[in-house]
């Protein structure tokens, strides 16, 4: 059909002014979308928001006017809740659609795609009936770039259309000139049934699900933003399949500017599970910060070249101290636009966990009334505010943006970390020997604890391949070759690097400082430029004590000890064999097609523990 016979079916549907909005993209794909998720969900009004400031202003208007968002008391700042079981990812909900004939690794969640399409569609049946559905234009990657994913969002939370306003960039001009890539991302979201603390009133019915065959994300009774702003984690699963196609990568990784001597800047990238450094690492004070949580990788000329899909941050704000985290905590305490969720308010002030002053004894949280010793359905203690609660800003908030966020071409990237929660085996920071046993043995062997970013039990061990395993839509070996080769076709690799910012003593007492990671940082750089030696250990190269000890000193002005660097930069052989064994047993089992070279990598790191 032509785009002019779809206008005419959403003519009726809009009023004049939003009518003017949609005809001016001639996009069928948009029109065809928008016309089927108001069929389906019979939205008593849609509002199309432009990038236009007066939209804008009208959906954070409408959030605050709906109760899904109250202010604060400092100006631009608002608290939202989510459900009781809604505060994190739900891994267990969120499925695949799979058609019949295809085959998804046994460890992805999925369902066959007609049933699964054919239950969501009952779930959305009329959602929006009392709901205005909102239309987003936004973009993944900067906008007008080889980067750009065009995405199209339909929702009946303004609070979601608000939170996508200071996560992504906007995008309807890219729509309205037309010259758009040609694959469109598609998301459709309804909130479902409200409670009067406006979160759905059936949690049981929450169902995220992905639709790859189309492009297309479904979601229904949820709030938790992980769970509703399409562009995060869900599009990412989908960026993954198209980044495959295409020959790039898309990854769960941090981007952040060093700076050296004399003003040298570096570019890194950091991959670490939910809730172990991403955000905190990306914005050390003195560095700059280009993105938290996906980057996109692309060779061009032999140089790889990295964006930041988003434009802010959601991030977590348990124990955001201003010692330890200056940058944002200024942003937290003055006006400007911020989205807190799931923090205790009391008279107007927002209030985390591990905050540096007293929590009052009473409040409103995420269950409502809170008060100290309060419990839930189950006996147990409800905290004064949730561990996962977050908040959502826009990076060009903080002091410390980098100024190439919006560049189209990206910036170079000159190194990669990969770190988890790995209370026994490596070492605080190393190198790898290259390219392929970095991205096999920091990468693809990345061990990590589960943390309170998804629903489920906590401090289980787990290997998170990359730190992406959640969001890996691909066989996980065809995902691991992809980064073996990717490394193999640039002129240059990018340094890889292994991370630990959580090794224990046996006591099982954290053996670092949460501001130790700016030293490991700027020690990389130091390696990158070649200015330090490092010494070969059977795992990487390692750190030699006096450069570390300079870099205490220069960095976080301490003194760090001779014994302190015996402790933490000893190999640790048992633990590292036992480690090595598990990955082995992890491919065996959950990846059929897990490359050679992974086994290579693995056996020679085994031989050289043992030897030592
Ligand atoms: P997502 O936003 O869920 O993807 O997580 P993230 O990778 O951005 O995690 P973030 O940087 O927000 O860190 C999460 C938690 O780890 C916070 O509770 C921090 O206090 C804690 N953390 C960060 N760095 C360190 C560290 O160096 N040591 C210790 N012990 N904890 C840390
Ligand atoms: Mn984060």
């Amino acid at each position: 059909m032509k785009s002019n016979n779809y206008l005419e079916i959403l003519k009726p549907e809009l009023d004049e002014r939003n009518y003017q909005k949609i005809s001016a993209i001639a996009n069928p794909k948009v029109h065809q979308f928008i016309i089927k998720a108001a069929k389906l969900c019979a939205p008593h009004k849609i509002f199309i928001c432009t990038d236009s400031k007066e939209d804008i202003a009208y959906v954070r208007k409408q959030a605050i006017s709906t109760g899904e968002e109250k202010p604060l008391a400092i100006p631009g700042h608002t608290y939202h809740f989510d459900g009781i079981e809604d505060q994190g990812r739900d891994r267990e909900v969120t499925k695949y659609l799979v058609p019949q004939k295809e085959t998804l690794s046994k460890n992805l969640n999925q369902i066959e795609r007609k049933k699964g399409l054919a239950e969501i569609k009952r779930l959305m049946k009329n959602s929006m009936r009392n709901h205005t559905m909102i239309i987003r234009f936004l973009s993944l990657g900067p906008t007008n770039s080889i980067f750009s994913i065009p995405c199209l969002q339909c929702t009946d939370s303004w609070y979601v259309a608000h939170t996508e306003d200071l996560l992504y960039r906007p995008a309807y001009e890219m729509f309205r000139q037309g010259n758009l890539p040609s694959e469109l991302f598609c998301f459709l979201h309804s909130a479902g049934n409200l409670d009067k603390n406006m979160v759905s009133a059936q949690p049981e019915k929450k169902r995220i699900y992905i639709d790859y065959t189309e492009d297309t994300i479904y979601s229904i009774n949820t709030q938790y933003a992980g769970n509703t702003v399409g562009l995060k984690k869900l599009a990412l699963r989908l960026t993954i399949r198209k980044a495959d196609r295409e020959g790039w990568l898309a990854e769960h990784m941090l981007l952040m500017g060093v700076y050296g001597t004399k003003k040298r800047k570096t570019y890194f990238a950091g991959a670490f599970p939910s809730a172990c450094g991403k955000t905190a690492t990306a914005m050390l004070p003195g560095e700059t910060i280009l993105g938290d949580d996906i980057a996109y990788f692309r060779d061009i000329d032999g140089k790889l070249k990295a964006v930041n899909a988003e434009a802010g941050i959601f991030g977590i704000i348990q124990n955001i101290t201003p010692s330890d985290d200056p940058t944002i905590y200024k942003v937290l305490t003055t006006p400007g636009e911020v989205i807190f969720s799931n923090i205790l308010v009391k008279d107007k002030k927002p209030y985390w966990l591990g905050m540096d002053c007293k929590l009052p004894k009473e409040g409103i949280n995420f269950s409502g009334k809170w008060y100290e010793n309060k419990t839930n359905n189950k006996g147990n203690k409800i905290p004064p505010a949730h561990k996962n609660a977050r908040y959502a800003v826009s990076l060009k908030a903080l002091d410390n943006v980098d100024q190439q966020l919006d560049n189209p071409s990206g910036v170079e990237l000159t190194g990669i970390m990969y770190g988890g929660r790995d209370a026994k085996a490596y070492v605080p920071v190393q190198q790898s020997f290259d390219w392929e046993h970095g991205i096999i043995a920091y990468g693809a062997s990345l061990e990590t604890e589960t943390t309170f970013a998804t629903l489920g039990k906590e401090g289980v061990s787990e290997i998170n391949v990359m730190s992406i395993q959640d969001f890996v839509s691909i066989p996980l070996g065809k995902y691991i070759r992809n980064n073996l080769q990717f490394g193999k076709k640039l002129k240059n690799p990018p340094f890889i690097f292994g991370v630990n910012y959580f090794l224990r003593s046996k006591e099982g007492k954290f053996l670092n400082g949460i501001r130790d990671k700016h030293v490991w940082i700027k020690w990389m750089e130091l390696r990158a430029h070649n200015n330090v030696k490092a010494i070969k250990s059977p795992t990487g190269l390692i750190p030699v004590y006096k450069d570390l000890k300079m870099l205490f000193r220069k960095v976080l002005r301490k003194d760090y000890k001779k014994e302190d660097y015996i402790n933490q930069f000893t190999t640790r052989v048992p633990e590292n064999i036992a480690k090595l064994e598990r990955v082995e047993k992890f491919y065996r089992t959950n990846a059929n097609d897990a490359p050679k070279e992974l086994f290579k990598v693995v056996k020679e790191q085994k031989q050289r523990l043992l030897k030592a």
